[in-house]
């Protein structure tokens, strides 16, 4: 294990808009939090310009539901004429072309819904206020939060986190730590005093090891025979590691221990079991192939690029595109021989913080 703290970082979502088109897992999770909506507008009173912004938005598909339903109370609250500005952050590599385009075609966005609503994006880590202090009335960031700003090894040796040796998964839990903290006391700095944030991020249940132990071992598998052949070198396969890691219930309530964290309080949260969303279709038709395009899309759309991204730079696109292939025969052969909920432990946390004040 060699130190490498600040070096790599998350690559973006599959572009081209293909999050959009293969999110469905995470979209279905993001629903756990979309209760939380009414009780963050229920002792709201907003005035002065009105923002809301959007935590880790990807290509939105999966944020026009919230940010609807947080329009809909906005406009309880101020009425229909006051403008009201929309700001979608991610990192500056994101396909932001896909969102703006969605919010432009789609025929579920707010855009075409009311046309005082204006829509702006920032290219910058949320782990760093990225918004004026005190400028934004709510908050939504949905499947982001468990990203890690960086990777704190160089060699973690698994693709998984937590399926790591311990010593290397502990160095991932205390940038987990960090980033959570760095991550609640930016949006502190940027909400209104009364203002709220709904966060909703995979998690990891009592007594629970790991996410997705069977697809994440079942990767390690087959980037260790590339690494065999002679496809990889040692040290790319070594330093594919998925920069996410899912907090326990535990180091997810920790800032709070004591009460507020950097003027945050948590009015509510819930930790909710959620199953594998595909599952359900496959015990009705037994139709493997399609089960397993579905968990391969589940798979390619947010975390390829980062393998990718892995690869030692020399790789030219003709390598980058054999490697990817490869990866994916080599789980779509799994997946056909052993049918399964593959996405299955997971928990959705969803918490509904508000600014003191
Ligand atoms: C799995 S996607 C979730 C997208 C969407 N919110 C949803 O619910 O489907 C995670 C998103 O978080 C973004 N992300 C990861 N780290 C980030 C950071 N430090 N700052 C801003 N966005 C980040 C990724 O680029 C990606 O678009």
């Amino acid at each position: 294990m060699a130190d490498d703290a600040g070096e790599r970082q998350p690559a973006p979502m599959e572009a081209g808009g293909r999050y959009n088109d293969h999110s469905h897992h995470q979209a279905t999770g993001g629903a756990f939090g979309l209760p939380m909506i009414a009780p963050a507008f229920a002792s709201m009173a907003p005035s002065g310009p009105v923002v809301l912004a959007d935590y880790g938005c990807a290509q939105g598909r999966n944020s026009l539901r919230p940010l609807a339903e947080a329009l809909a109370r906005t406009r309880a609250l101020i009425g229909a004429e006051p403008a009201i500005s929309v700001v979608h952050v991610d990192q500056p590599a994101n396909d932001f072309a896909a969102l703006f385009l969605l919010l432009r075609d789609d025929g579920e966005s707010y855009l075409r819904a009311d046309a005082n609503v204006f829509a702006s994006a920032v290219g910058r880590s949320h782990f760093d206020q990225v918004l004026p202090s005190g400028s934004v009335d709510f908050g939504w960031s949905s499947f982001a939060a468990h990203w890690l700003s960086a990777a704190p090894v160089t060699d973690a040796g698994h693709v998984w986190p937590h399926l790591a040796d311990p010593a290397v998964e502990q160095r991932f839990a205390a940038q987990a730590a960090e980033d959570w903290r760095r991550f609640l006391a930016s949006r502190a700095r940027e909400l209104k005093p009364g203002g709220a944030l709904v966060v909703v991020q995979p998690c990891l249940g009592e007594g629970v090891a790991t996410t997705f132990p069977v697809l994440m071992d079942w990767t390690q598998q087959a980037l260790e025979a590339m690494e065999r052949e002679g496809m990889l070198t040692t040290a790319e396969r070594r330093r594919m590691t998925l920069l996410v890691y899912e907090r326990r219930l535990d180091e997810l309530r920790a800032p709070f221990a004591s009460g507020a964290f950097a003027g945050l309080e948590m009015v509510a949260e819930e930790a909710r079991p959620m199953p594998d969303p595909f599952w359900p279709a496959y015990r009705a038709d037994s139709d493997a192939e399609a089960l397993a395009g579905r968990h391969l899309g589940f798979f390619r759309a947010p975390f390829m690029p980062s393998l990718i991204a892995a690869l030692d730079p020399a790789r030219d696109a003709a390598f980058r595109t054999a490697f990817a292939a490869r990866l994916e025969s080599e789980l779509h052969a799994r997946m056909l021989a052993a049918p399964q909920p593959l996405l299955e432990p997971m928990t959705i946390h969803s918490a509904l913080l508000r600014k003191v004040g």
